[in-house]
């Protein structure tokens, strides 16, 4: 049988979709396919990634459209689009605008690549995980959301920059919803094998913690005109590399939990072994008091939000 190289298609190629295509082409993580109901900003963009490759020497292409049919046999879909959060919006002000696309997106990816995995990253992105997995009807295994690896990505950071060292040595896990919700877990953060509460005091940790579970909102702020891309970009590269490459992974995703952690029907942010099928399995660990109490905050949370959905008939 001929060697058939992966797809991976972005929708929506604003910043954050824009910003995946670039990493993904870079990694040569297979074909990508750029798509926006907006046909300049999908094909000028893929262009333009395009010839960076020409500098940068990597070789997959990329093609920029406005139809479905190109994005055809994805192995991986990414959904980002929609519109992103600006000063003033929260993220549940996003709910309603946002679902509509999500859902419209959805069906056509149900059409075109029924056999992909999903990941959406639109914003409220618990509530968002939750109308495309209704829409497109794929088993768990095939639907994320990704929320988790860009949440302990902002606190490995700011731990790395806290103790002078580097980010790599650094690992952090949180479970819960995206953003405020979010539940960081000191007690399973490390830096080099060393346990993060042996490193520093427990006020210096919260302020961490707070400062990550806010981190959206800082770069909204100091942006002004939009919402970070980067760091959410190289997350979903992340994970659609470990399912593209089948890298078993353990990363922080937004699944569908059937039972798991005592939760069932809701996407919340757990561990998840990732790899060639999607979703592998989730990683269950034991929660004490204080983790528990936090995590079934962050659970009430999400499931406010997908009450909203019914309430507003979404
Ligand atoms: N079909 C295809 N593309 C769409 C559709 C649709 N139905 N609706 C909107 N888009 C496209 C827009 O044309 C735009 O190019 O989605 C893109 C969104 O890009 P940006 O406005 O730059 O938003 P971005 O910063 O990329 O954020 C996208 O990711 O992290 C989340 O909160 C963020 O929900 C937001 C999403």
């Amino acid at each position: 049988m001929p060697f058939r190289r992966k797809k991976i298609s972005i929708i929506g190629a604003g910043q954050v979709g824009a910003t995946c295509a670039l990493m993904a082409a870079s990694r040569d993580m297979g074909d990508v396919v750029l798509l926006d109901r907006d046909a300049g900003t999908a094909k000028g963009k893929a262009l333009d990634i395009l010839q960076a490759g020409a500098v940068q020497l990597f070789d997959g292409t990329v093609r920029g459209t406005i139809d479905y049919a190109d994005t055809a046999g994805s192995d991986v879909v990414v959904v980002t689009a929609g519109s992103p959060r600006r000063p003033g919006l929260t993220r549940d002000d996003l709910l309603a605008i946002n679902a509509g696309v999500v859902a419209s997106c959805c069906r056509e990816i149900k059409r075109s690549s029924p056999e992909a995995v999903v990941i959406i990253v639109t914003n409220p992105l618990d509530a968002m995980t939750f109308i495309a997995s209704r829409e497109l009807g794929f088993p768990r295994q095939r639907v994320l959301g990704m929320a988790g690896v860009l949440d302990s990505a902002r606190f490995r950071s700011f731990v790395a920059e806290e103790l002078q060292v580097s980010v790599r040595d650094v690992q952090a896990l949180v479970l819960g919803g995206h953003g405020g919700s979010m539940v960081p877990m000191p007690r399973h953060c490390f830096v080099g094998g060393v346990p993060l509460t042996q490193l520093l005091a427990p006020e210096r940790i919260q302020a961490l913690v707070e400062r990550a579970r806010l981190g959206g909102d800082e770069i909204v702020g100091l942006l002004a005109t939009g919402s970070a891309y980067y760091a959410p970009a190289a997350s979903i590269v992340q994970m659609a590399e470990a399912v593209l490459r089948n890298q078993r992974r353990i990363l922080p995703c937004a699944a569908l939990l059937e039972g798991e952690y005592g939760v069932s029907g809701l996407f919340v942010g757990v561990p998840c072994l990732l790899g060639g099928g999607g979703l592998e399995k989730v990683c269950e660990f034991e929660l004490d008091a204080t983790e528990r109490a936090a995590f079934e905050h962050s659970v009430a949370r999400v499931r406010a939000l997908v009450d909203d959905l019914s309430r507003l008939g979404l």
